[in-house]
């Protein structure tokens, strides 16, 4: 009985100081995840702030699961000192684009950054060469230098570009493979492929469109700012201006809220802000 509770703690305690060493080995690639995803997003923040069309859609990162890792080791015979060299997807990150032709503009972004804040080891691109899965991304190999308390550390990252129907299909098909222990029916994998080719062609459909996609999103970003600097002024001149100059201005503004051209609500916002001006608000 002592014998055998002793044994489940030495047990426990070994999986403990395991488990511990995993989180411990996994910190700096969290810390990667958690630079590399930020610096994405500020550039995006920037593109927005700028008022110019973000290549990027969302940005996403993830540090690989234990298990994950330890059984791409097995897969791939990669003893356990050197899955740190050999494994280049433990800190991974992905970029989903509306559009294809947004993924050359998010290589550029990254291979500016090459040999300054990362370099860059490989470039995979699996959308000129499709997997025979159907998978499609553009994939980045860097090397990224970490800051931890014992000083700078190299580790190896994976960045995935793709659109947003080419990464509906991976994540899909990881589920299903996952599902499958990898290995899926034929008849699944036939219709994968199939879905794949869909992907593939629902992106070219939506490259047709893309300007006036783009154009459109542009459209809606400069009428919502206008409308919030309409209000705004509103607010502002509602206590100092006159009842009838109110109920016109916003007699103009119902006018023009749903079907109003940018033209029109600039016109409405300049008057406004003239007003402003006259009232000294
Ligand atoms: P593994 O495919 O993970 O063994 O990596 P690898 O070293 O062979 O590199 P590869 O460039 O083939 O794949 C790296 C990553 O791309 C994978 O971890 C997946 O996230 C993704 N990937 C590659 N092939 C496929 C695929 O057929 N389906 C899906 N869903 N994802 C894939
Ligand atoms: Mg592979």
């Amino acid at each position: 009985m002592t014998l055998l509770s002793n044994q489940k703690e030495k047990e426990s305690a070994k999986e403990e100081v395991e488990l511990v060493n995993w989180k411990e080995f996994l910190y700096p690639y969290e810390q990667a995840v958690a630079e590399l995803t930020l610096k994405l997003r500020y550039i995006m923040e920037e593109y927005k702030r700028l008022g110019l069309y973000c290549p990027m859609d969302t940005v996403l990162g993830r540090v690989k699961q234990p298990s994950s890792i330890l059984e791409k080791a097995r897969k791939k015979q990669i003893p356990e000192e050197k899955i740190e060299e050999e494994i280049e997807d433990i800190a991974g990150v992905r970029v989903i684009c509306q559009f294809v032709e947004d993924i050359p503009k998010v290589i550029s972004l990254i291979r500016r950054r090459n040999h300054q804040d990362l370099i860059i080891l490989e470039e995979r691109d699996y959308i000129k060469n499709t997997k025979p899965s159907g998978y499609r991304s553009y994939h980045i190999i860097i090397r990224y230098p970490v800051q931890t308390v014992a000083g700078s550390k190299d580790l190896l990252a994976e960045i995935q570009i793709r659109t947003l129907a080419m990464n509906f299909w991976a994540v899909a098909e990881h589920s299903l493979k996952y599902k499958y222990h990898g290995q899926l029916p034929q008849e699944l994998q036939d219709r994968l492929v199939h879905c794949a080719e869909a992907a593939f062609n629902l992106d070219n459909e939506m490259s047709t469109i893309r300007n006036e996609i783009m154009y459109a999103q542009r459209y809606n970003k400069i009428k919502d700012g206008l409308l919030a600097d309409i209000l705004d002024l509103i607010q502002g001149l509602y206590s100092v201006a006159s009842l009838e100059e109110m109920e016109e201005a916003n007699k103009r503004l119902v006018g023009l809220w749903e079907t109003g051209s940018l033209d029109e609500l600039k016109e409405l916002k300049a008057d406004l802000a003239q007003m402003a001006q006259v009232y000294g608000v």
